[in-house]
């Protein structure tokens, strides 16, 4: 029992039956959802919100435990996720029961909506039911075609605002919302049935708070919206290879270089594990802690998590609606042959490719296309179109370890990681039989 943070309100664990909602109470908490099938006597003690960093605890330990919410997020969220549940591309409300193997038994829909409410929201950093929390204009780190990413300031117990360690990733308008719901329903099933997220390197999820007007003047006056509570981190890998690489010595990089290939082997064993496909692996969604500090003999301090869980989706149901990104699709995904879904080698390729970018500093072909460009050799037109065409011209020579390594010395200051990395992209192994080489000839 005491796994449970001394600030979480969910202090009570019924044992075997799923919690109830007393919807005439105004000041019910929803309780911690049970792991199914476990095997330890804690480990069914994790909920989305239940791997917090010391200070989660302390920012809450004066902001939540004096208030009880009024009018939170979990109304917005029940209609939500009915509206979601009528639409085919996203999990439907079956697919969801036997993901979480939920009994079927009950009064089936009320009961699921009861227990993803329970998983989705964070009761403790609900911005609807508390004004502290703000989201101040200069404080964006990042946004996608769909979500702004924002730091997430306090006001409690001081006149001005303090930064939190905590992001929230919110939907852009009330028409993005189930892109963002969707991946709170990915990101909360992945650290319900695999508690230790922080171990696998998949960015933890703290829950899910909806946002209107007040939290962000963008917002129409009418309009809510949902919005990730995420740990807050330095930077991602793009951003990474593009300003710091370049600084670092050999030693160091390749020390950072098998830094990310374990820990990415490690989140794709547990997306693997889950029946999770992420679909958009790339070097933007592959986020650092810390900058790493310039010292080569230093990489414990920081580390790589996978992020952007918006193209995900469950092996059980396939999604209708694609949106992956060109450079980082495997052959496969582009040629007349298949049906272009993306699946776990995909995955693995993209990882590939992402390892690659390390050791390039380039994003995957852009080297090439920019060689060619100005040069003299045809072939590359200046429309997006006529681009996008050379791309997948490119992609479909499967050769990327030539194609993006146009430096000679590249070969021989990286040769056994070039090695290794033929075997993921050219000879496609499979994860496991990957893990197996890397276990018995390099460890
Ligand atoms: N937890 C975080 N900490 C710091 N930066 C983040 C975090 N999450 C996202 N970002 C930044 O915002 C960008 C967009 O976020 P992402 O989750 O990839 O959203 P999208 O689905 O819109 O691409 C990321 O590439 C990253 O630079
Ligand atoms: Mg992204």
């Amino acid at each position: 029992m005491n796994s449970t943070p001394p600030t979480s309100p969910f202090t009570e664990v019924s044992d075997g039956a799923f919690p109830s909602i007393s919807k005439n109470s105004k000041d019910f908490t929803y309780h911690l959802p049970q792991k199914r099938n476990t095997t330890s006597a804690s480990s069914h003690l994790v909920s989305p919100v239940e791997e917090p960093t010391a200070k989660f605890s302390e920012a809450f330990q004066n902001a939540y435990s004096t208030k009880v919410p009024v009018a939170g997020s979990e109304t917005y969220l029940k209609s939500d996720l009915n509206i979601l549940f009528a639409t085919p591309r996203f999990y439907s409300a079956d697919n969801l029961a036997s993901m979480f193997h939920l009994p079927r038994t009950v009064a089936a829909s009320e009961f699921l909506d009861e227990f993803l409410m329970g998983i989705l929201l964070a009761p403790q950093m609900d911005f609807l039911s508390n004004s502290d929390y703000t989201l101040p204009s200069n404080k964006l780190v990042g946004q996608g075609g769909y979500s702004y990413v924002y730091s997430i300031s306090s006001t409690a117990s001081s006149t001005s605002s303090h930064d939190l360690s905590f992001v929230l990733k919110f939907a852009k308008s009330q028409h993005k919302s189930k892109v963002i719901l969707q991946e709170a329903l990915t990101l909360a099933y992945l650290q319900y049935a695999s508690p230790s997220t922080g171990d696998s390197h998949i960015i933890p999820f703290y829950g899910l708070t909806y946002i209107n007007k007040s939290h962000f003047r963008r917002l129409r006056s009418n309009e809510c919206v949902p919005g990730l509570i995420l740990p807050r981190y330095e930077m991602n890998l793009y951003n990474f290879n593009s300003t710091i690489s370049y600084k670092l010595s050999l030693g160091g990089k390749r020390k950072l270089w098998w830094k990310l290939l374990t820990q990415m082997l490690d989140a794709l064993k547990t997306l693997k594990g889950n029946g999770i496909i992420h679909g958009d692996i790339k070097t933007a969604n592959i986020l650092i802690t810390e900058t790493p500090i310039l010292d080569e003999g230093n990489c414990d301090n920081f580390d790589f998590y996978l992020a952007d869980f918006t193209s995900a989706f469950h092996i059980s149901q396939l999604p209708t609606d694609l949106n992956t990104t060109v450079e980082y699709c495997a052959p496969e995904l582009i040629d007349n042959s298949s049906d272009h879904v993306p699946t776990f080698e995909t995955d693995f390729y993209a990882v590939g490719l992402c390892l690659l970018s390390f050791i390039s500093q380039h994003e995957p072909y852009n080297e090439l296309q920019a060689l060619v460009s100005h040069g003299s050799s045809p072939g590359i037109g200046s429309s997006s179109i006529q681009q996008s065409q050379w791309l997948i011209n490119v992609l479909l020579k499967k050769d990327p370890i030539n194609l993006n390594m146009l430096r000679s010395d590249l070969f021989q200051d990286w040769k056994l990681e070039l090695a290794l990395l033929s075997k993921v992209l050219v000879g496609r192994l499979s994860l496991e039989n990957f893990i197996a080489i890397l276990e018995n000839d390099y460890v």
